[in-house]
């Protein structure tokens, strides 16, 4: 429709083509003439080479604007966190600049964890608050690829395995952000779910799991109304991401109707004719030759600058998919850094602090708690603090989503702040070395030493805490590798234990944006799962450990008992991480918790779930009608009390199901979600809303969307585990 539209515009604007506004300014000048005109008065006054100059970078974070013209350069930057400091021209090294200190919000595996799109939306307005006020007109984020395996390092940059939760989640984001007159840039588009050999792999799916599982949440994407997207370095079809036909010309801008611009993953654009053509508006890369690592600065040599400029010339690439490109990229400049009533932006605040404080700490997940938590700081009680991620620093690291943070507040500070400094000791416990990208440095530390320390402190303490997980070094929670092994590295498993022998009151805290193996968790007296917090993250977690805050976040992926059971790693390795660089994702639609539930196998803990320190009774589920046709929408509700005796928030989840199928069919899929806040002892009424379609599944004979009438039965309650249901009928 918007292209309908769009044409009609465009038939009808030739008259106003060449127009000058009153005043005599060219229109495309006009902050209040509609977009599309001025995109098209801009365009007919631009020459061939002005049109090249706007597909590809200027520097490592740019792109050139029409100069002549007076129309601006566009300026990116990561994403998804927060703002990046600043990089130089022509080089990764920082520009050393001292005005670029961010407020570092949550990692976006922890938003999910929230299940709030409220939290979704205070972090996108915030964060694009802050794009802004640095001067960035594209905020390189949010990523959506879904969680297949929790190996994949960059899991944490993304919002879990489920397609529902992850599009919920990101529509908040996007519009807010987007506000501030900065564009989101939606990566990284697509099947981009492991980082090894990520720029050569080829994904072989099916179709329906393309439709059923990857693609939803960039669609959700594109229906925020998401004004860039980047394409992924990984191929499907043999086409590389950053230009492929089906995944960018037919699907996202056709079908869904983009109109946004489209750029590569740094050195993601590999040929000019497939970069022309299959879909790609920007390339951006890091040398001369588009490629990753060179030094030159010969930004003419991209496959969209002058080799493009020639087959141009040439006759060989049509001018229509220039001017299609130009015109994208004309939107993007009008929609941002030309817009009318551009805020200002705001950076590095206290309310942004608090911002990145509240996400961070709703979305915490408790996994385990015998009644040891809440640890009010009235019972003076001896804590020994013992662990690596109690101290060090988990965002300067992890590949491209590193920030430089006005503050980082460490778990350590944060309990010393609370609890007094006098009651609590410390020990590093377990040691590893900092690296990035490519290379793993050995711990300087001598482990027994470690370990014996670590002991001795928390044998004559009342309390251990122990704060351990993964880190943003390369094979953890890092850019471009995988991790090695599911359990935890360092040796934590292995303290855990000996801490546990020797101190019956251990809480085990897991900083990662991944799932972990946790053979362990019988032996400590609770777990929590904490995420990468930010610059807050300390204090999200004392706000938890203490019981300021009840907890209320719920795990956006499955934990796994064992790395087997994930369905990506239950066949041979061409299904991960691929054979001679084809992987074909054997599970197809049974990703995380769906696989679990069609083979019987028990998570050890489940996708949607977390406890609070109160408690929940969920009634039973009622909808107005027991039948529905296609179009109809459906509203479930459910009484939801809260029956303990502190205020809390619950996560009331509806998972759809259709017994008798006439295909394969995931036990159970979320369709919708609610968060919801009780005051102790008050119950509220809950309303799941959805549209009947969406129980409809990706026909791979026709090519579309049908729905399967017939009986389907709801599960509704606070995990995937929900046991409450209601049966209705699709006619
Ligand atoms: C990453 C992108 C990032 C870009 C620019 C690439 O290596 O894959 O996510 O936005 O670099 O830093």
């Amino acid at each position: 429709m918007k292209r309908h539209i769009r044409t009609l515009c465009l038939l009808g604007l030739s008259f106003f083509i060449a127009c000058t506004t009153p005043n005599n300014e060219p229109l495309y000048l006009n902050e209040n003439a509609p977009i599309e005109e001025r995109v098209e008065d801009a365009l007919q006054r631009m020459t061939l080479e002005e049109k090249v100059a706007l597909c590809h970078a200027q520097s490592k974070f740019s792109i050139k604007g029409v100069p002549r013209l007076g129309i601006p350069e566009l300026w990116m930057s990561d994403g998804p966190h927060g703002v990046r400091a600043e990089i130089e021209w022509d080089s990764w090294k920082y520009a050393g600049w001292s005005n670029d200190s961010c407020t570092a919000f949550p990692a976006l595996t922890c938003l999910a964890a929230t299940w709030n799109p409220e939290m979704a939306a205070i972090y996108g307005k915030a964060v694009g608050e802050e794009a802004r006020y640095r001067k960035k007109d594209i905020l390189l984020g949010p990523g959506l690829n879904i969680y297949r395996t929790p190996l994949n390092g960059r899991n944490f940059e993304y919002m879990g395995e489920d397609p529902c939760l992850a599009g919920v989640m990101v529509a908040p984001y996007i519009r807010e952000a987007q506000k501030n007159g900065i564009a989101t840039c939606v990566k990284h588009y697509a099947l981009n779910n492991q980082e090894t050999a990520r720029m050569r792999v080829n994904v072989h799916l099916s179709e329906r799991a393309l439709r059923e599982i990857y693609l939803p949440a960039f669609q959700a994407a594109v229906d925020a109304g998401a004004w860039s997207f980047m394409g992924s370095y990984n191929k499907y079809l043999g086409q590389h991401g950053c230009h492929n036909e089906v995944l960018i010309n037919k699907i996202l801008k056709g079908e869904w109707d983009f109109d946004g611009a489209f750029i590569s993953d740094w050195g993601g654009t590999h040929n000019t004719p497939q970069a022309a053509q299959y879909g790609l508006d920007i390339e951006m890369g890091t040398g001369s030759d588009g490629l990753t690592y060179s030094t030159r600065n010969h930004y003419d040599n991209y496959h969209l600058a002058l080799p493009y400029l020639d087959a141009l010339k040439r006759g060989e690439q049509s001018i229509e998919q220039l001017d299609d490109k130009a015109r994208r990229v004309l939107r993007l400049i009008f929609r941002t850094v030309m817009a009318k009533d551009r805020p200002w932006g705001s950076f590095a605040t206290e309310e942004h602090a608090a911002v990145a404080r509240q996400i961070a700490t709703e979305g915490i997940v408790l996994l385990k708690n015998d009644g040891i938590l809440p640890l009010t700081p009235e019972t003076g009680k001896r804590i020994a603090v013992i662990g690596e991620n109690a101290t060090r620093t988990l965002l300067r690291a992890g590949g491209s989503s590193e920030l430089k943070p006005h503050r980082e507040i460490s778990p350590l500070q944060a309990i010393e702040e609370l609890y007094g400094e006098e009651l609590v000791d410390y020990a590093l416990g377990y040691g590893s070395g900092h690296s990035s990208y490519g290379r793993v440095n050995p711990s300087p530390y001598d482990a027994e030493a470690l370990k014996r320390e670590a002991i001795d402190v928390a044998q004559t303490a009342d309390i251990v805490l122990f704060i351990g997980g993964l880190n943003k070094s390369h094979q953890q929670d890092c850019e471009d590798g995988d991790r090695v092994q599911y359990g935890l590295p360092f040796g934590q498993e292995e303290l855990i234990r000996e801490l546990c022998a020797v101190n019956p009151n251990v809480v085990v805290v897991i900083l990662s944006g991944n799932a972990v193996e946790t053979t362990w968790s019988h032996l400590p007296r609770a777990i929590v799962q904490g995420w990468y917090g930010g610059s807050e993250a300390g204090h999200a977690l004392t706000d938890i450990l203490s019981g300021a805050v009840n907890p209320s976040g719920k795990l956006p992926f499955s934990f796994y008992a064992r790395l087997e059971d994930c369905g990506a790693h239950a066949f041979d390795e061409s299904c991960y991480p691929g054979v001679d660089d084809e992987c074909y994702y054997k599970e197809d639609i049974l990703v995380g918790y769906r696989w679990l539930q069609a083979k019987g196998i028990e998570a050890a803990y489940s996708f949607g779930y977390g406890l609070s320190y109160t408690t929940f009774e969920i009634g039973a589920p009622t909808a107005k009608r027991t039948t529905y046709r296609a179009g109809d929408q459906i509203s479930v509700s459910v009484t939801v009390k809260n029956s303990g005796s502190v205020a809390g928030k619950e996560v009331i989840q509806l998972y759809a199901s259709k017994p008798e199928s006439a295909l394969m069919r995931a036990p159970r899929e979320l369709k919708a979600f609610q968060k919801v806040s009780l005051e102790a002892g008050e119950s509220k009424r809950v309303e799941l809303n959805f549209d009947v379609d969406d129980l409809a599944y990706w026909d791979e004979v026709s090519h579309s969307w049908q729905l399967e009438k017939g009986n389907y039965i709801f599960y509704v309650g606070n995990s995937s585990e929900a046991s409450e249901s209601l049966q209705i009928q699709v006619k």
